[in-house]
């Protein structure tokens, strides 16, 4: 197993550090920056049925569904289609309304989630066309859908899921793009310069991991928290959800991810100075308004750790930390923005003594309802 582990102390941190090579993986092949193409076969083949979809469904359970979250905001930007994304265990009793046009698709790391896997045969029943984004190969919902698309992030042993995250945003986003394209939503300009943008994310994904040792410092100043806040918004609204379920999968405390504007309607009464708060503030993204986020944190004493974009300066005026990713466009951001709340749930679960690629209660795959 020490050997597995490649000299990391966890799965989980291997995992954490394999992202700028899982990422490049999932679009090695795919794209091709300088002609302006993208291929991917799933796709390729079923153009014309995904691009007219009148609308697309996202079925997914736990980390993928917050993946889904993400496409959801990347899909209607970037290709015009409506979005709806759904716990698969909710889709599936209560009665959708799904026809012939609809396309589902279907996110698992694992491809062996009861959840996902009834609710695809449910959509496949209404006649829909379901594309599944899988990571292991050869899974059971690999096969059961029409097509799809491999993340290619290697196995994933931790059950806190990360790399398998990113490398389904990364698929996702070439999907999103590939449609764009075929319906004209996007220019060719804009198409190439995402491409070339995407192509750069490795490398700044080790940038972001280079705040590892300040990370753990943040880690080691809240690792008795009983609560903790997580807020951003747009693109990084999922990014928020998926940090407060990593803190809570592996160090047991008690998280929640929120809307940043949506603090104002409940959460801002649970702030006090015993109250961490994480809050992804990146340039572009609605960057004024979460500043003003964050002064209203600030003005009832709440604890401020924010994710910064590189440079930053007015929020580090208000923060009590700042960890800083490199600066990218704002659809791309989400794979920047998670890196540092991953290592955050990490470092705060191994101070606690914390068993982090075996957390309790919790299984890698679900194949049970
Ligand atoms: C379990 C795992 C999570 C995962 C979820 C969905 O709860 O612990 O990490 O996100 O299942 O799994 P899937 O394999 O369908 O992505």
């Amino acid at each position: 197993e020490q050997i597995e582990k490649g000299g990391y102390e966890h799965f989980m941190l291997k995992e954490i550090y394999e992202q700028p090579s899982a990422i490049s993986d999932t679009y090695r092949g795919r794209m091709l920056p300088d002609q302006g193409i993208i291929r991917m076969a799933g796709v390729d083949d079923n153009i014309e049925r995904i691009s007219n979809a009148r609308r697309i469904l996202i079925v997914a359970c736990g980390t993928s569904w917050h993946a889904g979250l993400v496409a959801e905001y990347i899909f209607e930007d970037l290709a015009r289609i409506p979005v709806e994304v759904e716990y698969a265990s909710e889709f599936r009793y209560r009665n959708p309304i799904i026809s012939e046009n609809d396309v589902v698709i279907a996110i698992s790391q694992s491809g062996e989630t009861a959840d996902t896997m009834a609710a695809i045969k449910l959509a496949k029943e209404k006649g829909a066309f379901v594309f599944g984004v899988c990571n292991v190969v050869g899974s059971s919902i690999s096969r059961e859908t029409h097509a799809g698309a491999y993340t290619h992030a290697g196995p994933e042993i931790g059950v806190a899921s990360t790399k398998a995250f990113t490398t389904q945003i990364t698929v996702l986003t070439l999907m999103a793009l590939k449609l764009a394209k075929h319906k004209g939503t996007i220019s060719n300009s804009d198409f190439r310069f995402h491409l070339q943008e995407l192509e750069r994310i490795p490398e700044k994904v080790k940038e972001a991991l280079n705040s590892d040792e300040h990370i753990r410092g943040i880690a080691d100043i809240y690792k008795n928290a009983t609560n903790c806040l997580y807020l951003g918004r747009g693109f990084n609204f999922p990014v928020a959800l998926e940090g407060a379920l990593k803190l809570k999968e592996i160090s047991y405390i008690h998280a929640e991810g929120y809307p940043a504007a949506e603090m104002k309607h409940g959460p801002i009464a649970l702030i006090d100075e015993q109250m961490p708060v994480v809050v992804i503030a990146t340039k572009k993204g609605h960057y004024e308004k979460v500043v003003s986020n964050i002064q209203e944190i600030k003005s009832r004493k709440g604890k401020i750790i924010a994710v910064v974009t590189h440079g930053d300066t007015e929020v580090r005026e208000l923060a009590d930390h700042v960890i800083e990713v490199p600066e990218t466009m704002e659809s791309l951001t989400p794979l920047l923005t998670t890196i540092p709340l991953q290592l955050l749930s990490y470092h705060i679960a191994v101070m606690l003594g914390k068993n982090v690629d075996q957390p309790r209660n919790l299984a890698k795959s679900v194949t049970v309802e």
